[in-house]
């Protein structure tokens, strides 16, 4: 492998012959010099590699250059040197370029000039050899990593847990079913028969990872699963995705408190690594996405988080009325505008909000001795509400039981998870965060399509 620009840039190479290969993002030619500006994607910079005017008398050099377009990868030889222009350290003296892969300007999509999102989202293929979508693509690598380092460096086990399931671990129906049935067929002999299905019941892709997770955390202690998981509600807004990575940490004989402190410094870890190990992307992000990100985060990782029950939050959003789409009241479920409102107007910063109503909760939340509301959990941050969502679990069969029934659940299909409340049980407790809405939170991006690869959403599965 030749070194990547990044390894070039910060190298201690200057003097020596190089190879750079990567993709043309300009060309510009002055009276005295010809600059090709490369870059791989290794980091934001681009590399400037420089050839003296009177190349393009070489015969060898003319068309290679005439075929030199944005987009195109070339690999360049030259001299890495120091760069008396003031953008870089370092440049390439150079003195050979070899096109690899033509990129027409009239049929490439991506030429010099500034593309709105919109459109990029359109060519999703080709929208990581943008500046914006490249520090996309290395800020979540970097999160990804970082999340296993902060829970291994803490003693917590990674636990695959299933994409295909038979229970609904959120209670919320908003699953896709994953079938070999023949639709057509049955749509023609109007009755379905599941015995006949590959699992021979109904089977759907998970919403979420934490039901299979408890089993290991009553076995392992502390655990932690990241992986993907699909929602089929119809929610078209710039935070909500059909398919989108969670992590979802789950401690046993811990309890709310713990699980919120665990939160904190989860959140707290990641910022802090996008802010060190992030600097260059994040500098691009607050210059051209979202202006004072990087003075915001900075804030958060030295700041503490505020605490608020639900209650007190409802109170607090009351004294608003009329300011809100959805007036609140005891019981509704909190709304985005609500959730903005709370951190952004009333504290100024990443809210948790616990003691929710139990109703508006999923049916493993541990209820609280009031008979109303569980002792759940949820992080939220200004620009969009709701990052982590969690709970202390039901322990106590009996209540867990109840509430199943209450809801309408069928028990059968929770046996398992009912086991665990039968052997051995323990207090426990976990969260959920939903990775994507911590890339908006530490790049500025405004809509979720913006930082995963491959967004699917209601009506969108392409590429
Ligand atoms: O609040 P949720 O639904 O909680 C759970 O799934 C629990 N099982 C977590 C747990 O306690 N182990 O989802 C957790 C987080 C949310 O706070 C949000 O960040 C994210 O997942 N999330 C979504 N992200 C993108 N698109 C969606 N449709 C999302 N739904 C939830
Ligand atoms: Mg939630």
């Amino acid at each position: 492998m030749i070194p990547t620009v990044k390894e070039l840039l910060h190298s201690d190479k200057e003097g020596q012959p190089v190879t750079v290969k990567g993709w043309v993002r300009t060309k510009r030619q002055t009276k005295s010099a010809i600059f090709l500006e490369i870059n791989d994607g290794s980091c934001m910079a681009n590399i400037q590699c420089v050839f003296d005017q009177d190349k393009l008398a070489d015969p060898a050099f003319a068309p290679e250059f005439e075929r030199t377009t944005t987009g195109a990868s070339v690999a360049v030889e030259g001299v890495l040197v120091a760069s008396p222009g003031s953008g870089q350290k370092l440049e390439v003296k150079a003195s050979g370029l070899r096109v690899i892969g033509e990129a027409p300007v009239d049929s490439y999509p991506l030429q010099k000039k500034a593309h709105s999102l919109e459109f990029l989202r359109e060519i999703a293929h080709l929208r990581p050899r943008t500046n914006t979508f490249g520090a996309v693509a290395r800020v979540r690598n970097r999160m990804a990593f970082a999340v296993h380092q902060f829970f291994q460096e803490r003693g917590f086990d990674y636990v695959h847990t299933p994409l295909i399931t038979a229970s609904d671990a959120e209670g919320a129906g908003a699953m896709f079913q994953v079938t070999t049935l023949d639709l057509a067929r049955i749509a023609s002999e109007g009755k379905v028969d599941y015995d006949a299905d590959f699992f021979g019941k109904p089977a759907f892709l998970t919403v979420s990872g934490q039901l299979n997770v408890e089993t290991y955390c009553q076995a392992l202690n502390r655990v932690y699963t990241f992986g993907p998981t699909f929602r089929a509600e119809n929610s078209n807004t710039t935070r909500h995705l059909s398919e989108f990575w969670m992590i979802e940490p789950e401690v046993a004989f811990a309890e709310l408190e713990d699980d919120i402190a665990l939160a904190r410094d989860f959140i707290l870890h990641l910022v802090k690594t996008a802010l060190a190990d992030c600097a260059e992307d994040l500098a691009f992000f607050d210059a051209r996405v979202q202006p004072g990100l990087i003075d915001d985060l900075t804030k958060v990782a030295n700041g503490s988080f505020s605490r608020m029950t639900y209650t007190e939050a409802v109170a607090e959003l009351e004294k608003h009325k009329g300011v809100f789409e959805f007036d609140p009241y005891w019981g509704c479920d909190l709304q985005s505008e609500h959730e903005k409102f709370l951190t952004e107007k009333v504290v100024g910063g990443p809210l948790v909000v616990t003691d929710y109503p139990k109703d508006i909760k999923a049916f493993y939340m541990k209820q609280n001795d009031d008979g109303k509301t569980v002792a759940a959990m949820d992080v939220l941050v200004p620009r969009f509400g709701e990052i982590i969502g969690g709970s202390e679990r039901e322990w106590r069969l009996d209540l867990l039981q109840k509430r199943i029934a209450e809801l309408g659940l069928k028990e059968e299909n929770y046996r398992w998870y009912l086991d665990l409340r039968r052997f051995g049980s323990t207090p426990h407790a976990g969260f959920g965060l939903g990775f994507e809405r911590l890339l908006l939170y530490v790049t500025g991006m405004t809509n979720i399509r913006d930082v995963i690869p491959f967004p699917r959403a209601p009506r969108q599965a392409d590429f």
